[in-house]
Protein backbone atom coordinates (compact mmCIF):
# COMPACT_ATOMS: atom_id res chain seq x y z
CA UNK A 1 0.00 0.00 0.00
CA UNK A 2 3.01 2.21 0.95
CA UNK A 3 4.16 2.11 -3.01
CA UNK A 4 0.56 2.52 -3.93
CA UNK A 5 0.44 5.76 -2.15
CA UNK A 6 3.68 6.93 -2.81
CA UNK A 7 3.37 6.66 -6.49
CA UNK A 8 -0.27 7.84 -6.32
CA UNK A 9 1.47 11.48 -4.87
CA UNK A 10 4.72 11.58 -6.91
CA UNK A 11 2.62 10.84 -10.06
CA UNK A 12 -0.51 13.56 -8.92
CA UNK A 13 -3.32 10.80 -8.59
CA UNK A 14 -4.13 11.14 -5.55
CA UNK A 15 -2.90 13.58 -2.57
CA UNK A 16 -3.76 14.25 1.45
CA UNK A 17 -6.72 16.72 1.78
CA UNK A 18 -5.26 20.32 2.77
CA UNK A 19 -1.89 19.41 3.18
CA UNK A 20 -0.51 22.66 3.31
CA UNK A 21 -2.09 23.05 6.47
CA UNK A 22 -1.07 19.10 7.30
CA UNK A 23 -4.34 17.70 6.09
CA UNK A 24 -7.19 16.40 7.39
CA UNK A 25 -7.55 12.76 8.70
CA UNK A 26 -8.72 10.64 5.58
CA UNK A 27 -9.43 13.02 3.41
CA UNK A 28 -8.01 12.89 -0.07
CA UNK A 29 -7.89 15.39 -3.19
CA UNK A 30 -7.62 13.55 -6.42
CA UNK A 31 -5.13 15.32 -8.91
CA UNK A 32 -5.27 15.09 -12.59
CA UNK A 33 -4.90 11.86 -13.76
CA UNK A 34 -7.21 10.40 -10.30
CA UNK A 35 -9.88 12.26 -11.67
CA UNK A 36 -8.98 11.20 -14.99
CA UNK A 37 -8.78 7.34 -13.82
CA UNK A 38 -12.01 7.96 -11.51
CA UNK A 39 -13.94 9.68 -14.24
CA UNK A 40 -13.56 6.51 -17.10
CA UNK A 41 -13.91 3.94 -13.24
CA UNK A 42 -17.86 5.67 -13.57
CA UNK A 43 -17.98 5.72 -17.38
CA UNK A 44 -17.26 2.00 -17.59
CA UNK A 45 -20.06 1.61 -14.50
CA UNK A 46 -22.68 4.12 -16.40
CA UNK A 47 -22.00 1.97 -19.79
CA UNK A 48 -22.61 -1.69 -18.13
CA UNK A 49 -25.45 0.22 -16.50
CA UNK A 50 -27.06 2.37 -19.16
CA UNK A 51 -25.94 1.67 -22.42
CA UNK A 52 -25.38 -2.13 -22.60
CA UNK A 53 -28.80 -2.46 -21.09
CA UNK A 54 -32.24 -1.24 -21.70
CA UNK A 55 -33.94 -1.53 -18.31
CA UNK A 56 -32.01 1.08 -16.25
CA UNK A 57 -32.35 4.85 -16.04
CA UNK A 58 -30.21 7.71 -14.65
CA UNK A 59 -30.60 9.64 -11.88
CA UNK A 60 -28.41 12.09 -9.77
CA UNK A 61 -30.65 13.40 -6.52
CA UNK A 62 -29.60 16.05 -3.90
CA UNK A 63 -27.04 15.16 -0.88
CA UNK A 64 -29.25 17.43 1.81
CA UNK A 65 -32.45 15.37 2.09
CA UNK A 66 -35.40 15.59 3.95
CA UNK A 67 -35.06 14.76 7.72
CA UNK A 68 -37.83 12.41 7.23
CA UNK A 69 -35.80 10.63 4.78
CA UNK A 70 -33.29 9.32 7.39
CA UNK A 71 -36.34 7.97 9.75
CA UNK A 72 -37.94 6.46 7.35
CA UNK A 73 -34.81 4.55 6.22
CA UNK A 74 -34.03 3.59 9.45
CA UNK A 75 -30.33 5.73 9.34
CA UNK A 76 -31.79 8.16 12.47
CA UNK A 77 -31.94 5.15 14.88
CA UNK A 78 -29.80 2.27 13.17
CA UNK A 79 -26.75 3.75 11.41
CA UNK A 80 -24.37 3.41 14.33
CA UNK A 81 -21.28 2.12 15.20
CA UNK A 82 -20.18 0.94 19.07
CA UNK A 83 -17.73 3.44 19.83
CA UNK A 84 -15.09 3.14 23.15
CA UNK A 85 -13.40 6.08 24.31
CA UNK A 86 -9.20 5.36 25.71
CA UNK A 87 -8.74 7.96 28.94
CA UNK A 88 -4.58 7.82 28.43
CA UNK A 89 -4.60 7.70 24.96
CA UNK A 90 -7.29 9.91 23.95
CA UNK A 91 -8.12 8.01 21.00
CA UNK A 92 -11.19 6.28 19.85
CA UNK A 93 -11.76 2.64 18.52
CA UNK A 94 -14.71 0.70 16.88
CA UNK A 95 -15.93 -1.33 20.04
CA UNK A 96 -16.00 -4.49 17.46
CA UNK A 97 -12.76 -3.51 15.73
CA UNK A 98 -10.54 -3.39 18.98
CA UNK A 99 -8.88 -6.65 17.93
CA UNK A 100 -7.44 -5.19 14.88
CA UNK A 101 -6.81 -1.55 16.32
CA UNK A 102 -3.42 -0.41 17.38
CA UNK A 103 -3.48 2.41 19.98
CA UNK A 104 -1.83 5.84 19.46
CA UNK A 105 1.57 4.96 22.41
CA UNK A 106 4.52 4.00 21.06
CA UNK A 107 5.34 1.17 20.59
CA UNK A 108 1.99 0.59 19.43
CA UNK A 109 -0.24 -1.60 21.45
CA UNK A 110 -4.05 -2.84 21.09
CA UNK A 111 -6.29 -0.90 23.27
CA UNK A 112 -7.43 -2.87 26.89
CA UNK A 113 -3.21 -4.49 25.99
CA UNK A 114 -2.12 -2.80 29.00
CA UNK A 115 -3.23 -1.92 32.87
CA UNK A 116 -2.48 2.05 31.61
CA UNK A 117 -5.39 1.23 29.15
CA UNK A 118 -8.54 2.87 30.57
CA UNK A 119 -11.50 2.12 28.00
CA UNK A 120 -14.79 3.28 28.52
CA UNK A 121 -17.80 1.08 27.97
CA UNK A 122 -19.17 0.79 24.59
CA UNK A 123 -21.26 3.55 23.37
CA UNK A 124 -23.64 3.63 20.06
CA UNK A 125 -22.28 6.30 17.60
CA UNK A 126 -24.70 7.70 14.83
CA UNK A 127 -22.36 7.90 11.81
CA UNK A 128 -24.36 10.78 9.81
CA UNK A 129 -23.11 14.22 9.69
CA UNK A 130 -25.25 17.24 11.03
CA UNK A 131 -25.78 20.39 9.62
CA UNK A 132 -28.47 23.37 9.47
CA UNK A 133 -30.66 23.95 6.67
CA UNK A 134 -31.18 27.88 6.95
CA UNK A 135 -29.00 31.23 8.24
CA UNK A 136 -30.13 30.45 11.80
CA UNK A 137 -28.82 27.48 13.77
CA UNK A 138 -30.85 27.43 16.53
CA UNK A 139 -34.00 27.88 14.37
CA UNK A 140 -33.05 26.02 11.35
CA UNK A 141 -33.81 22.52 10.85
CA UNK A 142 -31.20 20.24 11.34
CA UNK A 143 -30.25 18.46 8.17
CA UNK A 144 -28.35 15.63 6.97
CA UNK A 145 -24.88 14.61 4.38
CA UNK A 146 -26.86 11.57 3.29
CA UNK A 147 -24.63 8.27 3.99
CA UNK A 148 -25.73 6.40 0.80
CA UNK A 149 -26.74 7.51 -2.56
CA UNK A 150 -29.41 4.63 -2.50
CA UNK A 151 -32.20 6.85 -0.72
CA UNK A 152 -32.75 9.65 -3.66
CA UNK A 153 -33.54 6.75 -5.33
CA UNK A 154 -36.37 5.44 -2.96
CA UNK A 155 -38.07 8.44 -2.65
CA UNK A 156 -37.99 8.97 -6.65
CA UNK A 157 -39.79 6.24 -7.16
CA UNK A 158 -43.10 7.36 -7.93
CA UNK A 159 -41.57 10.01 -10.18
CA UNK A 160 -39.76 7.42 -12.43
CA UNK A 161 -43.10 4.95 -12.72
CA UNK A 162 -44.87 8.54 -13.77
CA UNK A 163 -42.26 9.76 -16.56
CA UNK A 164 -40.03 6.53 -17.52
CA UNK A 165 -43.16 4.34 -18.42
CA UNK A 166 -40.80 1.40 -17.26
CA UNK A 167 -42.35 -1.66 -15.11
CA UNK A 168 -40.35 -3.98 -13.29
CA UNK A 169 -37.82 -5.20 -13.71
CA UNK A 170 -36.25 -2.18 -13.72
CA UNK A 171 -33.29 -0.27 -12.69
CA UNK A 172 -32.60 3.36 -11.34
CA UNK A 173 -28.86 4.49 -11.09
CA UNK A 174 -26.73 6.94 -9.71
CA UNK A 175 -23.39 7.88 -8.61
CA UNK A 176 -23.11 10.61 -6.34
CA UNK A 177 -20.68 11.62 -2.79
CA UNK A 178 -21.83 9.82 0.38
CA UNK A 179 -20.73 11.09 4.15
CA UNK A 180 -20.04 8.79 7.10
CA UNK A 181 -18.33 10.23 9.85
CA UNK A 182 -16.53 6.74 10.46
CA UNK A 183 -14.91 6.24 13.96
CA UNK A 184 -11.68 4.27 12.13
CA UNK A 185 -11.17 5.54 8.50
CA UNK A 186 -7.91 4.40 7.33
CA UNK A 187 -5.77 2.81 4.49
CA UNK A 188 -5.72 5.77 1.75
CA UNK A 189 -9.38 5.93 0.13
CA UNK A 190 -10.38 2.29 1.16
CA UNK A 191 -12.46 3.97 4.03
CA UNK A 192 -12.61 7.69 4.04
CA UNK A 193 -15.49 10.38 5.16
CA UNK A 194 -16.55 11.38 2.44
CA UNK A 195 -16.76 9.29 -0.60
CA UNK A 196 -18.20 8.48 -3.88
CA UNK A 197 -20.72 5.54 -4.41
CA UNK A 198 -22.04 4.00 -7.48
CA UNK A 199 -25.51 2.44 -6.24
CA UNK A 200 -28.48 0.61 -8.65
CA UNK A 201 -31.95 -0.36 -7.37
CA UNK A 202 -33.73 -2.37 -9.69
CA UNK A 203 -37.12 -3.12 -8.61
CA UNK A 204 -38.64 -6.52 -9.45
CA UNK A 205 -41.59 -8.54 -8.83
CA UNK A 206 -41.31 -9.82 -5.28
CA UNK A 207 -41.03 -13.36 -6.23
CA UNK A 208 -38.62 -13.04 -8.95
CA UNK A 209 -35.90 -11.32 -6.34
CA UNK A 210 -34.04 -14.37 -5.40
CA UNK A 211 -33.53 -14.92 -9.82
CA UNK A 212 -32.34 -11.10 -10.14
CA UNK A 213 -30.14 -11.31 -7.28
CA UNK A 214 -28.35 -14.22 -8.80
CA UNK A 215 -28.47 -12.29 -12.01
CA UNK A 216 -26.95 -9.06 -10.62
CA UNK A 217 -24.26 -10.82 -8.29
CA UNK A 218 -22.81 -12.43 -11.71
CA UNK A 219 -22.85 -9.22 -13.56
CA UNK A 220 -21.07 -7.13 -11.25
CA UNK A 221 -18.61 -9.69 -10.61
CA UNK A 222 -17.87 -9.98 -14.61
CA UNK A 223 -17.64 -5.84 -14.44
CA UNK A 224 -14.58 -6.54 -12.17
CA UNK A 225 -12.45 -8.98 -14.40
CA UNK A 226 -13.53 -7.41 -17.67
CA UNK A 227 -11.90 -4.62 -16.88
CA UNK A 228 -8.90 -6.64 -15.95
CA UNK A 229 -9.08 -6.94 -12.40
CA UNK A 230 -7.29 -10.52 -11.83
CA UNK A 231 -10.14 -12.93 -10.87
CA UNK A 232 -8.03 -15.01 -8.02
CA UNK A 233 -7.85 -11.74 -6.50
CA UNK A 234 -11.82 -11.10 -6.52
CA UNK A 235 -14.42 -13.63 -4.75
CA UNK A 236 -18.20 -13.41 -3.45
CA UNK A 237 -18.80 -13.52 0.43
CA UNK A 238 -22.21 -14.22 1.34
CA UNK A 239 -23.11 -12.37 4.48
CA UNK A 240 -23.85 -14.59 7.89
CA UNK A 241 -27.18 -13.95 9.02
CA UNK A 242 -26.01 -12.11 11.68
CA UNK A 243 -24.39 -9.97 9.95
CA UNK A 244 -26.93 -8.60 7.57
CA UNK A 245 -27.88 -5.09 7.34
CA UNK A 246 -31.92 -4.35 8.50
CA UNK A 247 -33.27 -3.94 5.31
CA UNK A 248 -31.51 -7.08 4.21
CA UNK A 249 -32.56 -10.92 3.27
CA UNK A 250 -29.58 -11.72 1.91
CA UNK A 251 -26.35 -10.15 1.16
CA UNK A 252 -23.26 -10.91 -0.54
CA UNK A 253 -19.90 -9.24 -0.95
CA UNK A 254 -17.28 -8.60 -3.83
CA UNK A 255 -14.22 -8.63 -1.73
CA UNK A 256 -10.74 -7.87 -3.18
CA UNK A 257 -7.41 -9.31 -2.14
CA UNK A 258 -6.36 -5.72 -1.15
CA UNK A 259 -2.59 -5.40 0.73
CA UNK A 260 -4.60 -5.11 3.79
CA UNK A 261 -6.18 -8.35 3.14
CA UNK A 262 -9.92 -9.68 1.53
CA UNK A 263 -12.07 -6.40 1.97
CA UNK A 264 -15.57 -5.03 0.60
CA UNK A 265 -15.63 -3.71 -2.88
CA UNK A 266 -19.12 -3.83 -3.20
CA UNK A 267 -22.30 -4.83 -1.36
CA UNK A 268 -25.01 -6.82 -3.63
CA UNK A 269 -28.14 -6.72 -1.09
CA UNK A 270 -31.30 -8.03 -1.35
CA UNK A 271 -33.55 -4.76 0.38
CA UNK A 272 -37.24 -6.93 -0.13
CA UNK A 273 -39.74 -4.04 -0.07
CA UNK A 274 -38.06 -2.56 3.05
CA UNK A 275 -37.52 1.11 1.76
CA UNK A 276 -40.23 1.46 -0.48
CA UNK A 277 -42.72 -0.05 2.35
CA UNK A 278 -41.17 2.43 4.93
CA UNK A 279 -41.42 5.62 2.67
CA UNK A 280 -44.72 5.02 1.88
CA UNK A 281 -45.26 5.20 5.37
CA UNK A 282 -43.26 7.85 6.59
CA UNK A 283 -44.29 10.06 3.39
CA UNK A 284 -48.40 8.91 3.01
CA UNK A 285 -47.57 7.85 -0.53
CA UNK A 286 -48.89 5.41 -2.29
CA UNK A 287 -45.40 3.37 -3.50
CA UNK A 288 -46.45 0.80 -5.74
CA UNK A 289 -46.43 -0.44 -9.16
CA UNK A 290 -49.92 -0.88 -10.23
CA UNK A 291 -50.19 -3.11 -13.68
CA UNK A 292 -52.88 -1.11 -15.55
CA UNK A 293 -53.79 -4.03 -17.44
CA UNK A 294 -54.73 -6.58 -15.22
CA UNK A 295 -55.26 -4.09 -12.22
CA UNK A 296 -52.34 -6.42 -10.43
CA UNK A 297 -50.75 -4.02 -7.42
CA UNK A 298 -47.61 -4.57 -5.41
CA UNK A 299 -44.51 -3.03 -3.52
CA UNK A 300 -41.91 -4.06 -5.90
CA UNK A 301 -38.53 -5.65 -3.88
CA UNK A 302 -35.41 -4.51 -5.06
CA UNK A 303 -31.79 -5.74 -5.71
CA UNK A 304 -29.36 -3.32 -4.67
CA UNK A 305 -25.11 -3.34 -6.15
CA UNK A 306 -23.94 -0.38 -4.06
CA UNK A 307 -20.30 -0.29 -5.18
CA UNK A 308 -17.73 2.52 -4.16
CA UNK A 309 -16.10 4.55 -6.57
CA UNK A 310 -13.24 5.40 -4.60
CA UNK A 311 -12.81 1.27 -3.36
CA UNK A 312 -13.12 0.74 -7.18
CA UNK A 313 -10.31 3.00 -8.07
CA UNK A 314 -8.06 1.53 -5.35
CA UNK A 315 -8.33 -1.68 -6.13
CA UNK A 316 -7.58 -1.06 -9.89
CA UNK A 317 -4.08 0.22 -8.93
CA UNK A 318 -3.32 -2.04 -6.95
CA UNK A 319 -4.35 -4.71 -9.20
CA UNK A 320 -2.07 -2.59 -12.09
CA UNK A 321 0.82 -1.78 -10.18
CA UNK A 322 3.79 -3.65 -11.04
CA UNK A 323 7.70 -3.32 -11.26
CA UNK A 324 9.98 -4.88 -13.48
CA UNK A 325 13.29 -3.86 -15.52
CA UNK A 326 13.49 -3.09 -19.22
CA UNK A 327 17.57 -2.93 -20.36
CA UNK A 328 18.91 -3.32 -17.11
CA UNK A 329 17.05 -0.06 -15.63
CA UNK A 330 13.92 -0.81 -13.07
CA UNK A 331 10.78 0.59 -14.13
CA UNK A 332 7.46 1.03 -12.03
CA UNK A 333 4.15 0.70 -14.24
CA UNK A 334 0.55 0.64 -13.67
CA UNK A 335 -0.67 -2.14 -15.81
CA UNK A 336 -4.45 -0.79 -16.01
CA UNK A 337 -7.09 -1.95 -18.41
CA UNK A 338 -6.19 0.64 -21.90
CA UNK A 339 -10.28 1.58 -21.16
CA UNK A 340 -9.33 2.97 -17.46
CA UNK A 341 -5.76 4.78 -17.93
CA UNK A 342 -6.65 8.14 -17.56
CA UNK A 343 -4.27 8.77 -20.85
CA UNK A 344 -4.49 6.42 -24.03
CA UNK A 345 -1.44 7.65 -25.99
CA UNK A 346 1.82 9.85 -25.38
CA UNK A 347 3.17 11.51 -28.68
CA UNK A 348 7.13 11.85 -28.37
CA UNK A 349 9.38 13.12 -30.54
CA UNK A 350 12.67 11.35 -30.75
CA UNK A 351 15.03 14.51 -30.32
CA UNK A 352 14.23 17.82 -29.78
CA UNK A 353 15.16 19.14 -33.56
CA UNK A 354 15.47 18.33 -37.12
CA UNK A 355 11.85 19.22 -37.38
CA UNK A 356 10.80 15.83 -35.23
CA UNK A 357 8.54 18.08 -32.36
CA UNK A 358 6.59 20.07 -35.04
CA UNK A 359 5.65 17.03 -36.71
CA UNK A 360 4.86 15.04 -33.66
CA UNK A 361 2.80 17.95 -32.18
CA UNK A 362 0.78 17.74 -35.43
CA UNK A 363 -0.04 14.12 -34.64
CA UNK A 364 -0.71 14.96 -30.90
CA UNK A 365 -3.38 17.57 -32.40
CA UNK A 366 -4.80 14.90 -34.73
CA UNK A 367 -5.58 12.00 -32.14
CA UNK A 368 -6.72 14.07 -28.83
CA UNK A 369 -9.71 14.97 -30.35
CA UNK A 370 -10.63 10.92 -30.71
CA UNK A 371 -8.99 9.96 -27.40
CA UNK A 372 -6.76 11.39 -24.03
CA UNK A 373 -3.60 12.24 -25.50
CA UNK A 374 -0.21 13.72 -23.93
CA UNK A 375 2.61 15.49 -25.88
CA UNK A 376 6.34 15.35 -24.09
CA UNK A 377 9.31 16.41 -25.95
CA UNK A 378 11.83 17.31 -22.37
CA UNK A 379 14.38 14.97 -21.95
CA UNK A 380 15.96 11.62 -22.51
CA UNK A 381 13.41 9.41 -24.38
CA UNK A 382 13.95 6.38 -22.14
CA UNK A 383 12.71 8.85 -18.88
CA UNK A 384 9.65 10.49 -20.64
CA UNK A 385 8.53 6.23 -21.45
CA UNK A 386 8.99 5.68 -17.40
CA UNK A 387 6.89 8.43 -17.11
CA UNK A 388 4.13 7.28 -18.84
CA UNK A 389 4.09 3.63 -17.29
CA UNK A 390 4.30 5.15 -14.28
CA UNK A 391 0.89 7.12 -15.31
CA UNK A 392 -0.48 3.80 -17.03
CA UNK A 393 -0.38 5.07 -20.84
CA UNK A 394 -0.64 1.83 -22.62
CA UNK A 395 0.83 3.23 -25.96
CA UNK A 396 3.95 5.64 -26.58
CA UNK A 397 4.07 7.02 -30.39
CA UNK A 398 7.99 8.09 -31.04
CA UNK A 399 8.57 10.34 -33.93
CA UNK A 400 11.89 10.02 -35.31
CA UNK A 401 13.88 10.54 -38.16
CA UNK A 402 12.59 7.80 -40.40
CA UNK A 403 9.03 9.56 -39.93
CA UNK A 404 10.09 12.74 -41.78
CA UNK A 405 10.99 10.31 -45.04
CA UNK A 406 8.15 7.80 -45.03
CA UNK A 407 5.53 9.25 -42.61
CA UNK A 408 5.44 6.28 -40.16
CA UNK A 409 5.97 6.29 -36.54
CA UNK A 410 6.90 3.55 -33.80
CA UNK A 411 3.95 2.46 -31.93
CA UNK A 412 5.32 0.92 -28.21
CA UNK A 413 3.03 -1.10 -25.85
CA UNK A 414 3.36 -0.15 -22.29
CA UNK A 415 2.82 -4.33 -21.23
CA UNK A 416 5.00 -6.56 -23.89
CA UNK A 417 7.20 -3.38 -24.85
CA UNK A 418 6.88 -4.75 -28.32
CA UNK A 419 7.69 -1.66 -30.95
CA UNK A 420 5.95 -1.54 -34.64
CA UNK A 421 5.59 0.76 -37.11
CA UNK A 422 2.80 2.39 -38.42
CA UNK A 423 1.76 4.55 -41.11
CA UNK A 424 0.80 7.77 -39.65
CA UNK A 425 -2.63 7.91 -41.93
CA UNK A 426 -3.83 4.50 -40.03
CA UNK A 427 -2.09 5.66 -36.55
CA UNK A 428 -5.90 6.91 -34.74
CA UNK A 429 -7.58 3.90 -36.37
CA UNK A 430 -4.92 1.37 -35.18
CA UNK A 431 -4.94 2.70 -31.68
CA UNK A 432 -8.76 2.89 -31.03
CA UNK A 433 -8.79 -0.85 -32.05
CA UNK A 434 -6.43 -1.53 -29.71
CA UNK A 435 -8.41 0.48 -27.12
CA UNK A 436 -10.99 -1.57 -27.74
CA UNK A 437 -9.62 -4.90 -27.98
CA UNK A 438 -10.11 -7.93 -24.89
CA UNK A 439 -7.14 -7.34 -22.26
CA UNK A 440 -6.47 -9.38 -19.10
CA UNK A 441 -3.21 -8.46 -16.76
CA UNK A 442 0.00 -9.96 -18.06
CA UNK A 443 0.16 -10.49 -14.14
CA UNK A 444 -2.03 -13.41 -14.42
CA UNK A 445 0.55 -15.43 -16.65
CA UNK A 446 3.18 -15.08 -13.61
CA UNK A 447 0.87 -17.04 -11.25
N1 LIG B 1 -26.79 1.52 -0.06
C1 LIG B 1 -26.05 0.45 0.51
C2 LIG B 1 -24.74 0.85 1.02
O1 LIG B 1 -24.45 2.03 1.16
P1 LIG B 1 -22.49 -0.09 1.93
O2 LIG B 1 -21.96 -1.50 1.87
O3 LIG B 1 -22.52 0.59 3.23
O4 LIG B 1 -23.95 -0.19 1.28
C3 LIG B 1 -21.56 0.43 -0.46
O5 LIG B 1 -21.69 0.82 0.89
C4 LIG B 1 -20.13 0.64 -0.93
O6 LIG B 1 -19.73 1.98 -0.68
C5 LIG B 1 -19.11 -0.22 -0.19
O7 LIG B 1 -19.02 -1.52 -0.73
C6 LIG B 1 -17.83 0.57 -0.41
O8 LIG B 1 -17.29 0.28 -1.69
C7 LIG B 1 -18.34 2.00 -0.42
N2 LIG B 1 -18.09 2.61 0.92
C8 LIG B 1 -18.85 2.48 2.02
N3 LIG B 1 -18.30 3.18 3.05
C9 LIG B 1 -17.16 3.73 2.58
C10 LIG B 1 -16.14 4.58 3.15
N4 LIG B 1 -16.21 5.00 4.43
N5 LIG B 1 -15.10 4.96 2.37
C11 LIG B 1 -15.02 4.56 1.07
N6 LIG B 1 -15.96 3.79 0.48
C12 LIG B 1 -17.02 3.37 1.20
Amino acid sequence: MDKIVSLCKRRGFVFPSSGIYGGLGSTYDYGHYGVLLKQNVKAEWWRAMLQERDDIVALDAAILMHPRTWEASGHLAGFTDPLVDCRTCKQRFRADHIESSACGRKPSKRPGETPDCDLTDPRDFNLMFQTTLGPVKESGATVYLRPETAQGIFVNFKNYLQFSRKKPPFGIAQIGKSFRNEITPGNFVFRTREFEQMEMEYFVPPDEAPKWFEHWLEQRMNWYTELGLRPDHLRLRAHAPDELSHYSSATSDVEYLFPIGWSELEGIANRGNFDLTRHAEFSGQKLEYVDTASGERYVPHVIEPAAGADRAVLAFLVDAYDEDEVGDEARTVLRLHPRLAPVKVAVLPLVKKDGQPEVAAQIHRELRSRMSAEYDEGGAIGRRYRRQDEIGTPFGVTVDHQTLEDHTVTVRERDSLVQERVPVTELADELERRLRAPWSSPKLARV
